[in-house]
């Protein structure tokens, strides 16, 4: 009789505990590759709300809750690291009004463009940042001030304001540079590569950029970089690519990367457990401001998403994986005690 009841305990403790496992985040429900709930990527910042690569923009993505940063990344003239998705400044600067006055930066124009790797350091930093016209960036201007001077952040000062975060409150922000290259010049490309690797390994970060926080992923469309990462650094490596619809593909990227980052709209659950069952993560790009959307592909048990809105992917991402109420977790400790106490009387 006494073992009976015994028993009893020991099967409804087992019952509370997997009734509130299941309703863990990171619990071993998550389709996450690693069971852990998938990460909030902020594309370019809050790249739906200030211009794009500037750190006003990648402030306003910690302050919305993001879990990692994504700094694009290019060297200038005089090799400095610095955020910038696209090659031409033309795009997302106002480099043409400032050649019209300065002549040193308007004689390196290249047809019309301004490239990023023509300038120096404190040429590209002369300039004023803006958000691109095109759809999902800066969709509303509540948090934008056209009076305010933004500007390209170096890579430098990305790396600072994360670590300092980690030496001020403890809280782990991530980061996700893109080495971002120039067709034709592998040796510009593999220059960037090296420089994000030799930031990271800075001595006056100490091991906060080396891995075992999982606070860093790098990542490229260019496979040879994906390569020289994978060769060089036991950071995980993400390749940019297409949609593994096959076992035999997802195999093929895992011999030389640690995931995949892929277009939202070309996903399948197909593609995501090929990856998975691979070994790879998969992080999908680029939302906005649909929570619908968001939905949808964390629906497909991605790892992550990137999106221009930091706030809207968190929300869905905490209402797919809530966050455990501190409450739950001590009953799921109570849970773990009792379960404990109930095992040890009935041996
Ligand atoms: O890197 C993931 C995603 O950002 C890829 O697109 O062109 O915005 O760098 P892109
Ligand atoms: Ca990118």
């Amino acid at each position: 009789m006494k073992s009976r009841v015994h028993a009893s305990a020991a099967s409804a403790a087992a019952i509370l505990v997997a009734l509130l496992a299941a309703a863990l985040p990171g619990s071993a429900s998550a389709g996450t590759l690693n069971g852990e709930r998938p990460i909030v990527i902020a594309h370019r910042g809050a790249s739906g709300y200030l211009p794009e690569h500037t750190m006003e923009a990648y402030k306003l993505a910690v302050q919305m809750g993001a879990d990692f940063i994504e700094p694009d990344l290019f060297l200038t003239a005089d090799g400095v690291l610095v955020a910038r998705h696209d090659r031409s400044l033309n795009t997302t600067t106002n480099v043409q009004a400032v050649a019209a006055t300065n002549p040193a930066i308007a004689a390196k124009v290249m047809g019309t463009a301004y490239n990023v790797d023509q300038l120096t350091y404190a040429e590209v930093k002369s300039l004023t940042a803006r958000s691109r016209t095109s759809n999902g960036y800066q969709t509303v201007d509540t948090y934008f001030d056209p009076a305010y001077d933004y500007k390209v952040a170096g890579f430098s000062e990305v790396l600072d304001y994360v670590y300092g975060i980690y030496q001020s409150t403890g809280d782990v922000v991530g980061i996700y540079p893109e080495v971002k290259t120039i067709g034709g010049n592998p040796a510009y490309n593999l220059a960037i590569a090296q420089a994000l690797l030799a930031a990271l390994d800075d001595a006056k970060y100490g091991d906060f950029f080396d891995g075992h926080l999982k606070n860093v992923y790098l990542q490229s469309f260019d496979q040879s970089i994906i390569q020289y990462l994978n060769a060089n650094t036991n950071l995980p490596a993400i390749f940019l690519t297409g949609c593994t619809n096959t076992p035999a593909q997802a195999q093929a990227i895992a011999q030389y990367a640690d995931g995949i980052g892929t277009s939202a709209g070309g996903l399948s659950q197909a593609c995501v457990d090929n990856a998975h069952d691979a070994g790879l993560t998969v992080h999908a790009y680029t939302l906005t401001n649909n929570p619908s959307q968001y939905q949808t592909v964390y629906d497909l048990d991605v790892d992550g998403i990137f999106g221009n809105h930091p706030d809207v992917n968190k929300a869905v991402r905490d209402q797919i994986y809530p966050v455990p109420e501190p409450a739950s977790l001590v009953l799921f400790g109570l849970a773990l005690a009792g379960l404990g106490i109930a095992r040890r009387k009935l041996v």
